[in-house]
């Protein structure tokens, strides 16, 4: 899905989507977002959307959502929570290299058009030693799941892909080590994953 196609399908959800994901999500989200190292101050939210994280990081830390939609980071913004909000592509993120402590990468990896390059990005603006929590649905390889194959054309088509193999992506991210990977819902569908950049690689 294009980013103007993408745009335009999150100014349709922007005034459900919380009714839509906030029950389902908030349990994972707390889960994800818990013990997040002291030395984490500054915190980039990749594909913030409204804003359903905030409520979930401690106070006292700088925090950074970026998100294509302006409809989506609106609703950010009503939430009145401290946070730096900016339009932007998770695909070419308008930070400098090493510039974040941690990313909170939360249902965005199976969103935009190229996992690989997100995720490259990622890697390019966090600083060595700096975490990664990741929330999102993936396939594990070799993992047959017909059905969500075969629905990942439509899925797209609604801005999302049912089709993305983890391990795949990963892969191609040599300075990152997970450090735990845990069945979040659906079957495992869902997964809770925690990474971190080594020092060097
Ligand atoms: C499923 S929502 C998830 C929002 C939020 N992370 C959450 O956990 O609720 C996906 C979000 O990704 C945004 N998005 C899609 N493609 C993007 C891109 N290339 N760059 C930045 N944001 C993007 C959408 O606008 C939308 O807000």
């Amino acid at each position: 899905m294009s980013r103007s196609s993408l745009r335009r399908a999150y100014g349709v959800w922007a005034p459900i989507y919380d009714r839509a994901v906030s029950g389902f999500s908030g349990p994972l989200r707390r889960q994800s977002l818990t013990e997040l190292p002291e030395d984490a101050r500054r915190i980039l939210i990749d594909g913030i959307g409204t804003g359903l994280d905030l409520p979930y990081l401690p106070a006292g830390r700088e925090v950074l959502g970026i998100d294509l939609s302006r409809a989506m980071l609106r609703r950010a913004q009503g939430r009145g929570q401290a946070v730096w909000l900016v339009e932007a592509d998770a695909e070419a993120l308008p930070l400098a290299d090493q510039s974040v402590d941690l990313v909170v990468l939360h249902l965005i990896l199976a969103v935009v058009p190229d996992a690989r390059k997100a995720l490259a990005e990622v890697v390019r603006v966090l600083r060595p030693g700096g975490e990664i929590r990741l929330l999102d649905k993936f396939l594990r390889p070799g993992e047959r799941a017909w059905l969500r194959r075969a629905i990942a054309p439509l899925s797209a088509a609604l801005a999302t892909h049912t089709d993305l193999v983890f391990e795949d992506i990963l892969a191609q991210e040599p300075s990152l080590v997970l450090i735990s990977d845990s069945p979040a819902a659906l079957g495992g569908w869902f997964r809770l994953i925690r990474l971190r950049k080594t020092a060097s690689v």
